[in-house]
């Protein structure tokens, strides 16, 4: 196959290559959502087993009027990974407020469809999609009015898939998007007990191998790589320590794999790290936000997870 000759392509292989040229191998998780990885997302947060969709749906049901309640003016409403916008229309409904919202996502025939949905069903809210790694590139707001309020919303509990230095830095952006009287609304996943959690990394229908498996599976469409699927397995396994949900992809047996004009060896039992998913608590979370403030936050009745909001 041709060397790719688009920039994300490009950025795709360099990230490939350098992930698997590591001694404890690994890829980038940004890779996982293109067109498929994005849809097959989507049926993660269906299953009986990923409580996280469920229980932040419903926190956020429960105390819509709380939260918008602090909406004193006219927002603009920023969402950083928009997926299907599923959770944000239950803050739309509840206040006629939120005039414009700027969805951000980095699958970009994914956002297209939600915000032909969107526009359909709210013909009054201004839509500004932005497509790209919200790690990455800044949002302007420029087209909102100065006096609205400027709201962030981080759902999902996407912040838990971030290392420290990667939340301070989106910390930081944040603040400077959203201003100094900006809210920031964050859903979090609190630490349970593994019975709870490792189901929800690790489905029975395997759901979630494949959206771990995709990986491979892009780098094979796109790089023209010969992973072979089946000679990789899914695993969800507890950090202790870390307090995290570490994703790996274990091969089965000695392989070989050719990406390009590069070879990397698989020795059987050898994984590639694709994805971290920490579990921390408000406290925790309360030390590493940089110069945000948590001002209060909402839970479920189990404290499984919890909806904050910072200032
Ligand atoms: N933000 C989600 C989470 O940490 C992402 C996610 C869910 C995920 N299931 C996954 C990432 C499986 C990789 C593999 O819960």
């Amino acid at each position: 196959m041709a060397i790719p000759n688009n920039k994300s392509t490009n950025q795709f292989l360099n990230n490939v290559i350098e992930g698997l040229s590591k001694r404890e191998k690994s890829v980038p998780s940004r890779w996982f959502y293109d067109e498929e990885g994005s849809e097959l997302f989507d049926r993660i947060t269906k299953l009986p087993e990923y409580y996280l969709m469920r229980t932040e749906t419903a926190i956020l049901q429960k105390f819509a009027n709380d939260i918008t309640d602090s909406f004193d003016s006219e927002v603009a409403l920023v969402e950083y990974g928009a997926g299907s916008a599923r959770k944000v229309r239950i803050l739309f409904n509840a206040s006629d407020r939120i005039r414009m919202y700027l969805p951000f996502d980095i699958s970009v025939e994914h956002m297209e469809r939600t915000v032909v949905r969107l526009k359909w069903e709210y013909p009054e809210l201004l839509i500004r999609p932005i497509s790209g790694d919200f790690m990455e590139k800044g949002v302007s707001l420029q087209l909102a009015q100065k006096d609205w309020k400027r709201v962030g919303f981080f759902s999902g509990s996407t912040i838990g898939n971030l290392s420290n230095k990667q939340i301070a830095k989106f910390m930081k952006s944040a603040r400077s998007t959203l201003g100094t009287d900006g809210i920031l609304l964050i859903g979090l996943d609190l630490p349970k007990p593994l019975d709870v959690l490792l189901p929800a990394y690790d489905d029975a229908e395997g759901v979630t191998a494949k959206f771990n498996l995709n990986i491979l599976q892009r780098a094979n469409r796109e790089l023209g790589a010969d992973f072979k699927l089946d000679a990789f397995q899914h695993s969800a396994i507890w950090n202790e320590s870390e307090s995290r949900v570490e994703m790996h992809l274990i091969s089965q047996h000695d392989q070989e794999v050719s990406i390009t004009d590069k070879k990397f060896n698989f020795k059987k039992g050898e994984t590639i790290h694709t994805e971290n998913s920490r579990k921390m608590s408000i406290e925790y979370l309360s030390k590493i936000v940089e110069d945000w403030t948590v001002y209060t936050y909402w839970t479920d009745e189990n404290n499984y997870f919890a909806l904050v909001m910072l200032r």
